[in-house]
């Protein structure tokens, strides 16, 4: 059976789902988006994505396509209609149909799109072995703290990963760690020092990361939200990355040079449970 796309109030197959060459979203990347996970048929932290959604339409002084409530009823039956256990929706909001022009239009309405994708996330093996990724210079514009679709530099990360035969990216612009090409950067230093930098325009403020922080300080560890090199990760005990697909992921090896034992360790382990069990005990939120 095919897939079932929600196009701007219509719920239609593949073959059906259909944007204009003009939109603003194909042709500027003038768009932003948002990516909610999908446990036992729940939505994860939705609410919180739908208000991070909020914000990069205020920021980019974009009208929202319709109010929070009626988004919320479409995802619902869209996870309905697809019969999505567990997986992914992907929700965009472009600024609309214009004739080609840099300036923003007016009265345009903005657009409307999501999908979702059913996939394994619980059962990822990655989680068992950990994850290797490259160090690469951050090539990004300076807002991102937007979550908009304006990706290729993210690709071209991930791209450099695969063939370097990884799994992922971390970025670094003066020095420094930013964040993985799709998700935040952490260590757990040798005095048990949690550090993931600090929020600012130089990442994106991401909602497994607020929720792991929240977690992390529950059980005790002290958080220390501040900028780190590659060359600090090296030294690390360990080190892992959050996202709303990979909840928490750890990262076991560094530009060929292992992280601790090289094999997930128990800080990354402990908060990948704490947060796997919170989600799945919760209601749709
Ligand atoms: N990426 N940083 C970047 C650059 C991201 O693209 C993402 C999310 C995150 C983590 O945010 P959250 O915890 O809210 O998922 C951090 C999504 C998953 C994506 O683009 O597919």
């Amino acid at each position: 059976m095919s897939r079932i796309f929600y196009v701007n109030g219509d719920f239609v197959a593949e073959e059906d789902a259909k944007i204009s060459v003009l939109d603003r979203g194909f042709l500027f990347a003038d768009a932003v988006y948002e990516v909610s996970t999908v446990l036992a048929g729940k939505l994860i932290d939705n609410k919180a994505h739908l208000r991070r959604l909020a914000r990069s339409l205020s920021e980019l002084a974009m009208v929202a396509p319709c109010s929070d409530e009626s988004i919320l009823e479409a995802q619902h039956k869209l996870i309905e209609l697809n019969t999505v256990q567990e997986g992914l929706l992907y929700l965009q909001v472009s600024r609309g149909v214009a004739d080609r022009e840099f300036y923003y239009p007016t009265n345009t309405p903005s657009s409307l799109v999501m999908f979702t994708q059913s996939k394994s996330l619980l059962d990822n093996p990655a989680a068992q072995t950990g994850i290797k990724i490259i160090s690469i210079p951050d090539q990004r514009w300076a807002r991102r703290d937007i979550k908009t679709v304006g990706l290729l530099a993210p690709c071209m990360g991930k791209q450099a990963a695969v063939e370097a035969g990884v799994n992922d990216a971390w970025m670094v612009e003066d020095g420094f760690v930013t964040e993985g090409t799709s998700n935040n950067a952490y260590i757990v230093t040798s005095e048990k020092q949690i550090k993931t930098r600090q929020l600012g325009h130089e990442i994106l403020s991401g909602i497994t990361r607020d929720a792991v922080l929240r977690f992390a300080n529950e059980a005790g560890y002290s958080v220390l939200e501040e900028a780190f090199t590659i060359e600090e990760a090296l030294q690390a005990e360990e080190a892992f990355i959050t996202s709303a697909s990979t909840f928490v992921m750890p990262v076991v090896n560094i530009d060929g040079t292992d992280i601790g034992s090289g094999s997930p360790g128990p800080v990354a382990k402990q908060l990948r449970k704490i947060y796997i069990e919170t989600a799945m005990s919760r209601q749709d939120l």
